[in-house]
């Protein structure tokens, strides 16, 4: 993008490389695809209109959290069928939404909550499909705070509360079992994690069978991580390997569907936060580099410590000096990152946060009042 583009816009502001999001999709779609593979896309990464219009586009289906996210998703035109609602602490409301609209499937997430949806489904005259979320007890080998699939974890059912689901299901009419759902965690790189996820469901689909259940559909969640280090090197990620992985390792049974909930591998790495450098402080034994992005606009590194590559635009200075990266909000953790290595800067250059297509803009706040970072979409 020329400079003179970027600099009609006020800054901090999300740019979306559409072309690199749409041949991450089509290669998604297409490994997928090769398997017979579902793939809904987590909107809890990103639900900008235009993104979800692409990702509707291509074939995919939804994955909400939300009431509000499942109305966002048929506006946009996917259809209910292909929605599936997750989340721990679903409201009356929300269950009510999703009974009415028909979504396909509520991930349970404890038995109190199964109750409910039987419930209200009755009083509805209606049956609500749903999918248990079974908590497989995985380490995902991520950061504890994004890792989601193991027993000290407040996500999904656990095994030994199997047996009361197994007497609890023929009861409740108001619920129709269709599926079994697993999500271990976010930002998984290590394929050997998600072996583990499929020998793990392995067994226990052995534990349904063993009670006469054979269910129409597995999900397998999310969590496919990206190289945030080095986003220009493989800015794609390894569809190819992931899905692979499941082919090999997951026994499906004759007929039985195989489903993804992806967020941040199909939308991170087209987006960046681009921002212009404010001040140039000289500490003690290091400088900082003030720029006019912070906490609010990208969240990501004060809350998981998370790695962002950072590159300078348009700067061609020979000579790289290191900077700690800050935002001006009064908060020690408003920090992009400490010791980056860039081209010699000044007041008005600009730079790139990389890959915050995913949890970026949807976690923006307006602490301190601040205005909300827009964004663009370029080809
Ligand atoms: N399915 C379920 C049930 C989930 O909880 C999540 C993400 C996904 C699918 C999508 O996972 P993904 O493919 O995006 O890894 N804000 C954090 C990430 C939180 C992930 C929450 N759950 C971050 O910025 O790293």
């Amino acid at each position: 993008m020329e400079l003179q583009t970027i600099k009609q816009h006020l800054t901090p502001f999300y740019l979306y490389d559409t072309e690199l999001l749409k041949k991450t999709l089509s290669i998604a779609k297409k490994e997928a695809d090769h398997y017979k593979y579902i793939v809904h896309y987590a909107m809890k990464a990103n639900s900008n209109d235009r993104i979800m219009e692409l990702i509707h586009s291509m074939g995919f289906g939804i994955d909400s959290v939300s009431g509000n996210e499942i109305k966002r998703a048929l506006q946009i035109g996917f259809k209910a069928s292909d929605i599936t609602f997750a989340g721990v602490g679903k409201t009356d409301d929300e269950i009510k939404l999703g009974i009415e609209k028909e979504v396909f499937s509520f991930n349970v997430e404890s038995i109190p909550e199964l109750e409910i949806i039987n419930t209200m489904a009755i009083r509805l005259g209606k049956i609500a499909s749903i999918a248990l979320r079974i908590n497989p007890n995985i380490d995902a080998n991520t950061h504890s705070y994004i890792t989601t699939g193991t027993e000290e974890n407040k996500f999904g059912i656990n095994i030994w509360e199997m047996d009361e689901i197994f007497e609890l299901l023929p009861k409740f009419i108001g619920v129709k079992l269709i599926g079994l759902h697993f999500h271990i965690g976010s930002q998984i790189t290590d394929m050997n994690v998600f072996k583990n996820l499929c020998l793990r469901v392995n067994q226990i689909q052995e534990i349904f069978i063993a009670n006469q259940i054979i269910v129409e559909n597995i999900n397998v969640g999310g969590g496919l991580g990206i190289n945030y280090h080095e986003p220009d090197l493989e800015p794609i990620a390894d569809f190819k390997s992931y899905f692979a992985v499941f082919k090999r390792f997951l026994d499906l049974r004759p007929n039985q569907k195989l489903h993804f909930e992806l967020g941040r591998s199909l939308v991170a790495p087209c987006g960046n936060l681009i921002s212009k450098v404010l001040y140039i402080k000289k500490g003690a034994a290091k400088q900082f580099a003030i720029i006019d992005a912070s906490m609010t606009d990208l969240l990501r590194p004060a809350l998981y410590q998370s790695f962002h590559y950072i590159n300078a635009l348009y700067n061609v200075s020979a000579k790289t000096e290191k900077y700690d990266v800050v935002g001006p909000v009064c908060e020690s953790t408003d920090i992009f990152r400490k010791a980056v290595d860039l081209p010699k800067l000044q007041r008005g250059d600009y730079i790139a946060i990389r890959s915050v297509g995913a949890y970026g803009q949807v976690m923006s706040s307006n602490y301190n009042l601040r205005d909300k970072a827009g964004e663009i979409y370029v080809d």
